[in-house]
């Protein structure tokens, strides 16, 4: 059974896709089965890992059209042989009219039960997540073993994390009681700046069982990523210098069996 490993927090700009696309790339490099879902209609995620910038191409054939059939598996896109996607577009915006005027059964749980029939075949199912708290994060957390608490070193997203703490207990007591907490994630954070450093030091003191000991720091490279491709970049190992270490620590909080 995969696990499934939801990105997020209701704030933007913070790394959820940069950090679940890298992640789901990495994973996949290292011989693992992966599944990347986008669960945002901006469709970066989908467009950081198919490396198409238009996302004409997936229109009609998205993660909305899966869980409008209730099964992901005609929708799926290969991206290298390891690596999968269920892609989003704009159109995913509408899901909610959908959910709410049409789907027949519980509408947190319709991507759950859209990849339901997939979870055998992949090691990782990777989602990323819109910055809200909608129906998009609720389903991304009905679906999923493990929450990544994305956590920006900024005094904005220092208040963030208590309610989507909150909306992750919530949705384990009612509607996934597997879902774990893998850990808080702190990115961005700048070595040059105090209040950075202040906030690392912060949210560490506040959750200190829950926060990675790896910190993904802000680096140019990493920030060129989305322009040069995760394919045939000569700067892209050493834009992943700290991804790999959150990586095993990952592997080791949600139990991920030792690959082969
Ligand atoms: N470690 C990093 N170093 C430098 N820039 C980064 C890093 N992680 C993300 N970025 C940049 O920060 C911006 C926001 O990241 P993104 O992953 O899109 O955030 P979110 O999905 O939370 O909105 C993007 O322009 C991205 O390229
Ligand atoms: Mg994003």
């Amino acid at each position: 059974m995969a696990k499934v490993v939801t990105f997020g927090i209701q704030k933007g700009g913070v790394g959820k896709t940069m950090t679940s696309g890298i992640t789901a790339f990495l994973l996949a490099k290292e011989n693992y089965k992966v599944l990347g879902v986008d669960m945002d209609s901006q469709g970066n995620f989908t467009q950081f890992l198919s490396g198409y910038d238009d996302l004409a191409v997936f229109e009609n054939e998205t993660v909305l059209e899966a869980i409008k059939d209730g099964d992901a598996r005609p929708y799926i896109k290969v991206v290298d042989e390891n690596l999968h996607l269920l892609p989003a577009d704009d159109y995913l915006a509408t899901i909610a009219q959908f959910l709410f005027r049409e789907y027949d059964g519980n509408p947190s749980l319709a991507l759950r039960k859209a990849i339901d029939p997939i979870r055998d075949f992949y090691d990782f199912i990777i989602i990323d997540t819109p910055p809200a708290l909608s129906e998009q994060t609720i389903n991304a957390l009905g679906a999923s073993t493990h929450v990544v608490i994305l956590f920006e070193t900024s005094k904005f997203c220092y208040s963030a994390v208590p309610r989507f703490w909150d909306t992750i207990a919530a949705a384990k007591e009612n509607i996934n009681n597997e879902l774990e907490i893998a850990g808080i994630l702190r990115t961005l954070a700048d070595a040059k700046r105090s209040d950075s450093k202040a906030m690392i030091e912060l949210i560490g003191d506040s959750y200190p069982d829950h926060v990675f000991k790896t910190i993904i720091h802000r680096r140019a490279k990493t920030g060129r990523l989305p322009i040069y491709g995760l394919w045939n970049n000569p700067e892209a190992k050493s834009a992943f210098k700290y991804h790999s270490s959150f990586i095993k620590e990952l592997k080791e909080n949600v139990g991920a069996k030792t690959n082969v």
